[in-house]
């Protein structure tokens, strides 16, 4: 069964979307069988991964959500072999009134995962900048979530605002929700400022943030323009090997925790990481 994680914080320009774009391809390159979801009506995730915007006016994540096609219709290949995505185009934006009197309008996206989720090995879920009816969706249908933090003087505005969203969804929608890890983006060495930002957000999440940091790197501004993501654009660059360290990271903590559920052969009983006070 797939592990879905959702990237998600509500401001824009923090990274989610490259993040999507680059862990998921890495974790197709680690030979995972993925498939990144994207749920922002931008589409940038879908125009990053060079999919052709008119092959799927038609049979798009809209029309999953909205019950008009299965799933698996709404799903296409891209030029890495493991690597599928199920894009969006801003047509999704209808998707939020055409919902507003749903029944389980939170469940969309989960209900639509169900034929999915055995034939791949990490869902990624790109969500839009906002806490709106999608993002919940994203959170609801996710097993953990990750929040990619941009180190600059704003980078932890709106989190308690995000935090607060996600203890909601826990307690009434998706109790097993888990927190992946803080990420750290766009991280320049050079300035002080980024620095002290990314010692703060370090001491404040613990363990919680992740070890991988990823750098400001010119390459990744670029990829999405050729329609590649990292390491297919340039697998020599700083941004490249980030991604891939961040893939390595979470298949080795998913792999801790099957091997903890083997030896125990239990219902699994270790400690969410939402079980630490933020
Ligand atoms: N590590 C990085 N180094 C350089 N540019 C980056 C990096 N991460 C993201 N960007 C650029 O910053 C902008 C915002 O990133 P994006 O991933 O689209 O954010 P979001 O999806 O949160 O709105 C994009 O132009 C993207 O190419
Ligand atoms: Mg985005």
């Amino acid at each position: 069964m797939a592990k879905v994680i959702a990237i998600a914080n509500q401001k824009g320009g923090v990274g989610k979307t490259t993040t999507s774009v680059n862990l998921a391809a890495c974790l197709a390159a680690a030979e995972r069988r993925t498939l990144i979801v994207d749920l922002d009506p931008q589409g940038n995730a879908s125009v990053g991964l060079g999919v052709d915007k008119e092959s799927f006016t038609n049979s798009n994540i809209y029309h999953a959500m909205i019950g008009e096609e299965n799933i698996e219709n709404c799903i296409y290949k891209t030029e890495l072999d493991l690597l599928d995505i199920c894009p969006s185009d801003n047509n999704l934006i209808g998707a939020e009134v055409e919902l507003m009197n749903a029944f389980a309008r939170e469940q969309k996206l989960k209900n639509a995962f169900e034929t999915i989720r055995s034939q791949y090995d990490y869902i990624i879920i790109d969500c839009p900048p906002s806490l709106s009816l999608l993002t919940v969706n994203g959170l609801t249908a996710a097993d953990s979530y990750i929040v990619p933090l941009q180190t600059e003087y704003y980078a932890m505005e709106g989190l308690a605002q995000l935090l607060n969203t996600v203890k909601l969804i826990k307690q009434n929608l998706n109790p097993n929700l888990e927190r992946e890890g803080i990420l750290l983006t766009m991280y320049d060495g050079r300035n002080n400022l980024s620095k002290l930002v990314a010692e703060e957000i370090q001491n404040h999440f613990e363990e919680d943030t992740f070890k991988t940091i990823i750098p400001r790197n010119v390459k990744l501004s670029e990829c999405p323009s050729h329609g590649k993501p990292i390491i297919i654009y340039d697998i020599t660059s700083k941004g490249s090997e980030a991604y891939l360290n961040l893939a390595k990271e979470i298949i080795k903590k998913s792999q801790v925790k099957e091997s903890f559920y083997n030896q125990h052969n239990t219902q699994m009983d270790i400690p969410s990481f939402d079980d630490y006070q933020i």
